[in-house]
């Protein structure tokens, strides 16, 4: 499952690959089609990308075995991670959404950005088609196949680049990780603050 050689440790990413994503290809591609389905019907014309914070991908959908699946393999992978940055493994949160584009979508939607705010960000390739990911520090470029998975600091810079164009959406699963409390004053928050209630405990 864990496939490091072609990790850059300089830059601190690593990268995986899903047994569990190669395994159920096509019942995850049915099962993130569904999602986007769902996305829409609550978040009418909106990015299921940009609208990160206000669900998270592996309860959208109810409870799924071959996503709980897929959740504990991701649990594997961050902690496998951490231990080998080490990182604590204590109180790690996670926030997840889908990436579904279309290549005109793709190209407006994923720019050069980070996700400068949290401590890990990351993504599981389902259908990348035939696209790179780009790191900007670095140079780093990824070869997205079925089952890439890549974990890295949130602060690197990146966006996506189309190699071949794609006629069926691109789909993967982004995710974010934090560790500890969001809010050092949470209890002092008032109620119509802006909480993060899309993260789900990890570990
Ligand atoms: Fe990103």
């Amino acid at each position: 499952m864990i496939d490091n050689s072609s990790a850059e440790k300089q830059y601190q990413s690593l990268l995986y690959s899903s047994k569990v994503v190669t395994d159920n290809y096509d019942y995850l591609v049915k099962f993130c089609e569904q999602l986007h389905k769902r996305h829409q019907y609550l978040m009418p014309g909106e990015s299921s990308s940009w609208t990160y914070s206000k669900y998270n991908f592996f309860t959208l959908m109810g409870s799924d075995v071959i996503v709980w699946k897929l959740l504990k393999e991701l649990k594997i992978m961050i902690v496998d991670y951490l231990n080998k940055h080490n990182e604590s493994t204590e109180s790690i949160w996670i926030e997840s959404w889908l990436n579904y584009h279309t290549p005109q979508q793709l190209l407006k939607d994923l720019p050069w950005h980070n996700h400068v705010e949290v401590k890990l960000h990351g993504y599981i390739s389902i259908r990348p088609h035939d696209t790179k990911t780009i790191f900007f520090e670095s140079s780093k470029v990824i070869d997205n196949k079925v089952g890439t998975v890549m974990i890295g600091p949130g602060a690197n810079y990146h966006k996506v680049e189309i190699v071949e164009p794609f006629d069926t959406p691109r789909i993967t699963i982004a995710f974010d990780i934090h560790n500890g409390n969001y809010e050092m004053n949470l209890l002092d928050l008032p109620v119509d603050a802006c909480y993060n209630s899309n993260y789900i405990p990890l570990v």
